[in-house]
């Protein structure tokens, strides 16, 4: 058994195991810890992954009840099989964390089953035995953030995890927090037939997202039936056999009262996860929020010790935490690994989904940057009228004085996707006209992106 690497990876999440790969592929000697049974991390095995696979199942059972009938498409009835959906589901997830486990053996990374404990710089301890290592990457990831009184048991007050493996659909759901997972899972389950409430503290949904863009989220959110509790905070939770009583309150003060529901998804955010790690002991330093404090270069404040993805500070994205596990791996390969925080795309997989990159308008007025806004609606593009997605817009904001893309929001069918022709746009510091100038495709939704540049300078062509 080898007992001696070059980097040893704590964690195979998406930040972990792309470290692991870029460096092996690079000749270094690498290790990944892993404790659970498969790898992949949050991302793969309770995240990004098996969520996306129920939002698609869900879209396509409401497209078949609501949407197929416009289209000429007549199917009868139709039902749903939820434990098919499920599996199929656990199907998609397995897939990817078995694509992960045969890129290791591709690789050569060595994965180390068990829990890591950081013993000190070079030395990392996997369930009892030492293991010495040239560095440490920390990529242990995060988890979600409790909330006193609304104690999770899995069942009826359920976090990501739990609201992704329900086998019945709730009469009721109610979901606390309306950020990114609340109405993703919230949209999940209304398709299915939930009745869903979303509580938020904020007196606005999606924090951090434009907020033109969001206020026209909620109104589509709303008319797919989403009801929206604003300026609310819940202020305890009882559990009955038949379900949750929230007791709720304005959160600017007010009158309490309850919200009942046959199932609580609590998603107020997620928290940094150090448990077990033995940083304290080894001396690695955290913020005032519990993350592990990094310099740019990904290095904590001991030497040969290093920490990428969520339990860093930074949008806690699985596409930035593979950028920083590629720029950390090319770094100790003594290469000159660089993540752009300024061009990451952020996406809410909503229909329509919400796709952001750079700046909001109201970043840059709090910056007091002069800019230029270019919008054009779905409604206006071919594409997406023969589709029926009509609803959301582009929105371009570019320098004032030199033109240049300083953010993009896109509302719309299939956002997530098109966002990235604005990210690359970005990266090699395109103005609005460059992308305006550059011929699309028709008839493609991207037109919608092209327009939207174009009316930037007023000169739209469809509208
Ligand atoms: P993680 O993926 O959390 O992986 C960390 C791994 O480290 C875990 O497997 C854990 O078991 C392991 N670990 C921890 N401590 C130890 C230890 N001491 N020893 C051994 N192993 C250890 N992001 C997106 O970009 N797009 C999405 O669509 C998206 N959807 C999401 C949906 C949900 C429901 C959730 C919860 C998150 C979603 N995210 C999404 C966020 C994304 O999952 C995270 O940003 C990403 O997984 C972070 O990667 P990471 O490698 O830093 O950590
Ligand atoms: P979030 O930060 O997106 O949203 C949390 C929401 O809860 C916010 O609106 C916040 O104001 C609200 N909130 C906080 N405390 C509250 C309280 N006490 N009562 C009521 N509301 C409260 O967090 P979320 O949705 O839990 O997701 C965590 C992270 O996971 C996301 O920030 C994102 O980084 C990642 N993620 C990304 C996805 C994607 O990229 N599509 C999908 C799902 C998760």
């Amino acid at each position: 058994m080898t007992t001696s690497f070059d980097l040893i990876v704590i964690g195979a999440g998406p930040g972990g195991y792309v470290c692991a790969i870029r460096a092996a592929q690079l000749g270094m000697k690498v290790a990944c810890v892993e404790k659970r049974a498969t790898l992949g991390g949050t991302c793969l095995n309770v995240g990004c992954i098996p969520s996306k696979a129920l939002l698609q199942s869900s879209e396509d059972f409401d497209h078949a009840v609501h949407g197929l009938a416009d289209h000429g498409v007549v199917v009868g009835s139709v039902s749903l099989d939820l434990a098919r959906m499920q599996a199929r589901k656990s199907e998609v997830v397995g897939a990817n964390t078995k694509g992960v486990e045969f890129l290791f053996r591709k690789n050569k990374v060595e994965w180390l089953k068990g829990s890591g404990r950081v013993v000190a710089a070079g030395q990392v301890d996997v369930d009892g035995t030492v293991y010495t290592t040239k560095h440490i990457a920390i990529a242990t990831g995060s988890d979600s953030t409790p909330l006193r009184g609304v104690t999770v048991d899995g069942k009826r007050i359920v976090t990501s995890t739990g609201a992704l493996e329900l086998d019945t659909v709730p009469k009721h759901l109610a979901v606390i927090g309306a950020g990114v997972i609340g109405l993703e899972l919230g949209s999940v389950w209304r398709r299915l037939g939930a009745a869903v409430t979303v509580i938020e503290y904020l007196d606005r949904i999606v924090p951090g997202v434009d907020s033109e863009v969001a206020t026209a989220f909620q109104r589509i959110l709303a008319k797919q039936g989403l009801k929206f509790q604003l300026g609310t905070k819940v202020t305890g939770a009882t559990v009955s056999d038949t379900g949750v009583s929230l007791s709720v309150e304005p959160a600017k003060g007010g009158a309490a009262t309850t919200i009942e529901a046959d199932v609580v998804l609590l998603a107020i955010g997620r928290i940094p996860y150090t448990d077990g790690l033995g940083l304290a002991e080894a001396g690695v330093a955290l913020d005032e929020r519990g993350r592990v404090r990094t310099d740019a270069h990904f290095a904590t404040n001991v030497p040969g010790i290093h920490a990428i993805g969520d339990v860093v500070a930074g949008p806690m994205l699985a596409h930035k935490a593979e950028d920083e596990g590629v720029a950390l791996a090319e770094r100790l390969a003594g290469q000159a690994g660089h993540v752009n925080y300024a061009v990451i795309p952020g996406v809410i997989y909503t229909w329509p989904e919400v796709a952001s990159v750079g700046q909001t308008e109201e970043e840059l007025k709090a910056a007091g940057i002069a800019y230029n806004v270019g919008k054009f609606p779905f409604l206006a593009n071919g594409r997406a009228r023969a589709m029926g997605a009509t609803d959301g817009f582009v929105k371009i904001l570019s320098d004032k004085a030199t033109d240049r893309l300083l953010g993009a929001h896109i509302l719309g069918p299939d956002a997530g996707t098109l966002i990235a022709e604005l990210a690359l746009a970005m990266e090699f510091g395109a103005s609005a006209e460059d992308v305006a100038r550059t011929c699309h495709a028709h008839p493609t939704l991207n037109e919608a992106v092209k327009e939207a540049a174009l009316a930037v300078a007023g000169r739209a062509l469809h509208i």
